[in-house]
Parts: structure tokens; sequence; C-alpha cells
């Protein structure tokens, strides 16, 4: 198999495979040579066209992708390359490095150029980058390249659950639900229950959904005072997505009562969908039983976080 792709190669037939053709003849592509070098800030329109054309998710937004890219440049101009075919961009890989940690913010390639090995020597020269500034491992997050980095040697060893529930067509029959707003006055008990640390990550929650569209805050009651508190946000890209930004506890069944309150509130206010983050495997099953779904979605897609020794 090896061997007929090559001699396909060499007689440059369309059966070729394009990775296999370019590691026989150094770095040709079809004819053309593709060249891999620091990204300039003459460069950035040209980065950014490409990441619009290869991301669905978020990383197409330029305020995402091109804010990543002016933090990387300034801070990392060594670490930010990309890949050039007879004078155009066609890829770009961008990275960091704290102590020992290397870390690829954002890849793409344009897809006309897909699975012709141009990810992976942008990989490969980012990492050689990253050992020679003394990294030693090096760690990202992929909504949707898992595949591409196993191949490349990199382990998934964590993901963050982004589920849905779906409500057109879900079978939900209340009006009203358990949640009721939460009032600046209760404020001081609520903070009081999470303790210092837990409170200032629900304060910021809380804070945030004052400015974004559908931003609530609801508490669950029990006989023994407040068991639970949610904040919930509109997806800033989606705006048929109400997002569960913050709950609290984060895992159990109270949690899951919360969840399955919002969607009454959310199905009220007539959202398409519901989402969530987790790094639960337990909730994120226990969900999947009751109706909701791993998010495939532009704009909201479950993360697997890649790592890989250098
Ligand atoms: C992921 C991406 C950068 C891959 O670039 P590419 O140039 O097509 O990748 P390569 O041709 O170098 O592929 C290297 C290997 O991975 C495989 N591969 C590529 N994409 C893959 C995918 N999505 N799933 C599984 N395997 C994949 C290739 O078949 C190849 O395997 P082989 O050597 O056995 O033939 C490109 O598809 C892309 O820009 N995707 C959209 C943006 C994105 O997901 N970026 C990564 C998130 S940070």
């Amino acid at each position: 198999m090896h061997h007929s792709s090559q001699l396909n190669c060499v007689n440059m037939t369309l059966k070729l495979h394009p990775g296999q053709y370019k590691d026989m003849l150094g770095c040709k592509l079809m004819g053309s040579e593709v060249i891999i070098r620091e990204i300039k800030i003459e460069d950035v329109a040209d980065i950014i066209r490409v990441a619009n054309q290869a991301f669905l998710e978020d990383a197409r937004r330029p305020s995402v992708s091109g804010r990543t890219l002016v933090n990387c440049l300034s801070r990392f101009p060594k670490l930010q390359l990309l890949a050039e075919v007879d004078g155009e961009v066609v890829g770009f890989i961008l990275g960091s490095i704290e102590n020992d940690k290397g870390k690829i913010a954002l890849l793409a390639v344009s897809p006309k150029h897909w699975r012709k090995g141009i990810g992976r020597r942008l990989v490969k020269a980012l990492e050689d980058r990253i050992r020679k500034a003394g990294g030693r491992e090096v760690v990202l997050g992929t909504p949707f390249a898992r595949g591409f980095y196993e191949k490349l040697g990199y382990k998934c060893h964590n993901i963050e659950f982004k589920l849905i529930k779906e409500l057109p067509y879900s079978t939900i029959s209340r009006m009203d639900s358990d949640l009721s707003p939460i009032l600046f006055n209760d404020l001081k008990t609520i903070v009081k229950k999470l303790g210092h640390d837990e409170a200032l990550k629900f304060l910021g929650a809380y804070f945030s959904a004052f400015e974004a569209k559908g931003g609530k805050a609801y508490k669950l009651m029990g006989d023994n005072g407040v068991r639970g508190v949610i904040v919930v946000a509109e997806n800033k890209w989606n705006s048929e997505l109400l997002e569960i930004t913050y709950a609290y506890p984060s895992e159990g069944e109270v949690m899951i009562r919360l969840a399955e309150n919002v969607v009454v509130e959310a199905s009220k206010m007539g959202y398409r969908w519901v989402g969530l983050r987790t790094y639960s495997k337990e909730l994120a099953d226990t969900l999947i039983r009751r109706g909701w779904k791993e998010a495939h979605m532009a704009e909201f897609w479950t993360m697997y976080l890649m790592k890989k020794e250098l």
C-alpha cells in the first residue's frame, strides 16, 4: 500500500497520497513548495481569512481568533508559524509556553488544503520550537480535531462536555419552575453558604449575567433555606441557546433538578436549546439518559483536552 502510493507520487497521478508525496520529495506538494515560517504582523489579515474558512465554532470570529493572534504574537513571536504555498497563506499555528508547558492556542489549515500533511508539519514545527524553548509537554483543547491530534501522538486526558437539551418537541408540561429569582438581598446568605472561593465564581457569573442577553440568576429553596443556585445567559454567538453559566452544586441530584428547572424557564422564554458545560462524566451520562445530548453545534461543542510529552 505504501509502495503503490509512492509509485503514484512519482507518476504524479491524482490517486497519490499527498502526505506521502510530500514526505518523499522534501517539502513539495503537488509540485508547489510548502514553506513554514514565522508569522509577521503583515500576515494578520491572511491568518484571519484562514481561520474563518477552517472553523465552525467561535474561533472563526475575528474577535476571538484576532485577539488570540495579537496576544500570542506580542508575547511569543517565535512560536507563531504559518504555511505558505505559492505565496498564499494556507495554514497557521499559534503557540505559547509557560515554564515547561507549551500550548497550541489555535491551528487551522484552509479546507482546500486539508489532508495534505500541512497540519502535521505545522504541529511538528511548533513542537520543535517549544522543545528548544525548554518545553517538556504540549497541551491543547480541540472541539473536532481529536483524531488528527491522536495521529500525532497526543492523548485525550479530560473532556469538557457541552450538553444541550433541545426544547421544541420536548415534553415540558409545566409553565412554571421551582426556581425563583435571586435578589440583591439574597446575596449575603448565598455567599455564606458557598464559601469564599465558590462564592467568587458565583458572583463572577452573577454579575456577568447583568450584561448578557437572557441573563438571569435563580435559587432553588428547600426547607432549610437555599438548596442550590443557577445562573444562565444567552450564548454570545447563538441567540437560540440559553447557557447555564454557573450552578451550585455542580453535580448530583440538586444540580439535575436545577438544570431541569432551567429547561422549564427557557421553554417559557422560547429558547430552542439549553446548554451546559461540565467535566463530570457522571453528570453528563445522567443528563444524557434524561434526553440531553452531547453538543456538536457551531459555537457549542464538546472540547477534548489533549496532551503530549516532548
Ligand atoms: C485539523 C486540521 C488542522 C488538520 O490539518 P490537515 O493539514 O488536514 O492535517 P494533515 O493532512 O497534516 O493530517 C495529519 C494526519 O491526521 C489525519 N487527520 C486530519 N484531519 C483529521 C481529522 N479531523 N480526524 C482524524 N484524522 C485526521 C490525516 O488523515 C493524517 O493522517 P495520515 O498521516 O495517517 O494520513 C484541519 O483539518 C483544520 O484546519 N480543521 C479545522 C480547524 C481545527 O479543527 N483546528 C484544530 C483545533 S485547535
